[in-house]
C-alpha cells in the first residue's frame, strides 16, 4: 500500500515571516506521517528557517528546483548539496513553470534527477501535457516521452523512491481541474510505463501525484482513483485551513 502524499507548491508566493507563521500554525495538527505524507516547497530564503521550525513536526519542507551541478559559476542558481545541507531532502523537478520560463530541458530535467538521487533527496518530477497537445490527442505520448527522457539511467532502486506528478499544464493555476477519470487514466499510463521498464515492484512502489487546481471540495475525486497516491497543490496549499482541509481529505 503507498501513503498519500499532498505536496504545496508555493512558488513565488509566500514571503519568509508568513512561511513561518505557516508552520507554527499547522506544525501540531499534521496528521501521522503513516496516514499522510505532507510537504510544503517554499522559496529557496525560508527553507532554512522553516526546517528549523519544522523539525518536531511530520511535515516535509521542500525545495522548487536544483541545478544539475553540485558546485561552480552558476550564479543565482541552488545545488543539491546546499539543499541537504540545511536538511531538506524534498526537491520539485521540472515543473511546467520551470520548463516553460527557464528551459528547463527534458534533458536538463534528467541532469537534475540525477544529481537529486546523488546527494539523496527525494523528487518530485512533474511530466504533463498542454491543452494543444491533449487536443491533437497527443496527451499519452507527450507524458511518456517526457517520462522517458526524465527517468534516463535511473536504476529500478532509484525509481522507487521517486515520486511523479502528473500536471496538465492547462489545469495549472486556471481553476480549470482535469476531470477525476482523465487524470486517473494518465496516471495510470505512468504507472503502466514504469512497470514495462521497471517491473511490478517500482510500479506498485512510485507514488504519483495529481496536480492542477486541486482544492479541498474536489481532492477527494482524484484521491479515489488508485493510481492517484496524492496531490501537488499550488494555490491551495498556501492557506492554513485549506492545506489542513487537503490533507485531512487524504488521511
Ligand atoms: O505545482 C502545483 C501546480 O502547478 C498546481 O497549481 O494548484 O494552483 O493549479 P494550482
Amino acid at each position: 500500500m503507498r501513503t498519500p502524499f499532498i505536496a504545496g507548491n508555493w512558488k513565488m508566493n509566500v514571503e519568509d515571516a508568513d512561511a513561518l507563521a505557516f508552520i507554527d500554525a499547522v506544525k501540531d495538527r499534521i496528521p501521522p506521517k503513516e496516514n499522510v505524507e505532507s510537504a510544503v516547497c517554499a522559496q529557496a530564503v525560508s527553507l532554512k528557517d522553516m526546517k528549523k521550525r519544522a523539525e518536531d513536526t511530520e511535515l516535509m519542507i521542500g525545495a522548487q528546483n536544483v541545478h544539475e551541478e553540485a558546485s561552480g559559476a552558476f550564479t543565482g542558481e541552488i545545488s543539491a548539496p546546499a539543499l541537504t545541507s540545511i536538511g531538506i531532502q524534498l526537491v520539485i523537478i521540472g515543473h511546467s513553470e520551470r520548463r516553460e520560463l527557464f528551459n528547463d530541458s527534458d534533458e536538463r530535467v534528467n541532469l537534475k534527477l540525477h544529481a537529486a538521487l546523488k546527494h539523496g533527496m527525494t523528487p518530485i518530477v512533474c511530466v504533463g501535457e498542454s491543452l494543444e497537445e491533449r487536443e491533437a490527442g497527443r496527451a499519452v505520448e507527450v507524458v511518456r516521452g517526457q517520462l522517458q527522457k526524465a527517468l534516463e539511467g535511473v536504476s529500478a532502486q532509484q525509481v522507487d523512491g521517486i515520486v511523479i506528478a502528473y500536471e496538465p499544464v492547462w489545469a495549472i493555476g486556471t481553476g480549470k481541474s482535469s476531470n477525476p477519470e482523465e487524470a486517473g487514466e494518465m496516471c495510470k499510463t505512468i504507472r503502466s510505463y514504469i512497470r514495462e521498464q521497471y517491473g511490478e515492484s517500482s510500479a506498485e512502489a512510485v507514488r504519483i501525484q495529481y496536480g492542477g487546481s486541486v482544492k479541498p471540495d474536489n481532492i477527494a475525486d482524484y484521491l479515489a482513483d488508485e493510481d492517484i497516491d496524492g496531490a501537488l497543490v499550488g494555490g491551495a496549499s498556501i492557506k492554513v485551513e485549506s492545506f489542513l482541509s487537503l490533507l485531512e481529505a487524504a488521511s
